[in-house]
């Protein structure tokens, strides 16, 4: 079970992972839920995480969590995608693209995450998340082993050339600023938990990838099990 954060002498909250933050609201006191993650991962017969899909737009991130979210529910998982285009619709309709606001951006996705691990539920996160720094806070935020960061790394000519939403052509254009990979930059992560060939591989093959991992992780019951 995840610590829960705690208030700290200065007024900042320790966290877990050892990252602590101004405290803006002060007196408040975690409260223990009575059902726990562990009772609900017993209940469901299978263990939550977090797969945090990575890449330039255009890379198949959505496509491809989209596509295992698919495979896991028909295997009878609690699974979920948090998904960069749509979340921007709702809960992040405040933020634009600079790097304050993708920081911001990737800081909630973090903690949204973290409560649907804690629900008991696979969930998928497929936002382009291009800072390695913003990638390791969401990281820190719970135990190792829950976290695995999956590099969809199909490259920025193959995305370009793909243009699926027609934005690199505005970028290229100056239409549009600060775009990743163009007028942006994106840190490719160093050790990924995997990294998909998203630019060459067939759909099919980068979700049997990542489904075949997860079962070397316990995440998905392995054939013939469960
Ligand atoms: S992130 O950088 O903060 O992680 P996020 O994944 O939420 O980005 O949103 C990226 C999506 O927003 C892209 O897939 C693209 O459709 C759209 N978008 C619009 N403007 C930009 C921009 N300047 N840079 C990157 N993506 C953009």
């Amino acid at each position: 079970m995840t610590a829960a954060p705690s208030n700290t002498d200065d007024g900042t909250m320790a966290r877990p992972g050892g990252a602590t933050q101004p405290g803006i609201a002060t007196n408040i006191v975690w409260h223990h839920s009575t059902v726990t993650r562990a009772a609900r991962a017993h209940q469901r017969g299978h263990r939550s995480a977090i797969l945090w899909f990575t890449g330039l737009s255009g890379a198949g991130k959505s496509t491809l969590a989209n596509a295992v979210n698919s495979a896991l529910f028909e295997q009878g998982l609690a699974c979920y995608v948090l998904d960069g285009d749509n979340v921007r619709h709702g809960l992040c309709a405040d933020l634009g693209f600079s790097d304050a606001d993708r920081e911001e951006n990737i800081r909630r996705i973090g903690e949204v995450a973290k409560l649907f691990l804690d629900a008991g539920v696979v969930v998928l996160t497929a936002f382009v998340s291009p800072f390695r720094a913003d990638r390791r806070r969401a990281r820190a935020l719970v135990e190792g082993g829950d976290f695995f960061e999956i590099h969809c790394a199909a490259d920025l000519g193959v995305c370009e050339q793909r243009d699926t939403k027609g934005l690199y052509a505005k970028a290229r254009a100056g239409q549009i600023k600060e775009f990743t990979g163009i007028s942006s930059p994106y840190e490719e992560p160093e050790a990924p938990e995997l990294r998909i060939d998203t630019g060459s591989q067939s759909l099919e093959e980068s979700v049997a990838q990542v489904l075949t991992y997860l079962e070397s992780q316990g995440v998905v019951p392995a054939a013939g099990e469960g």
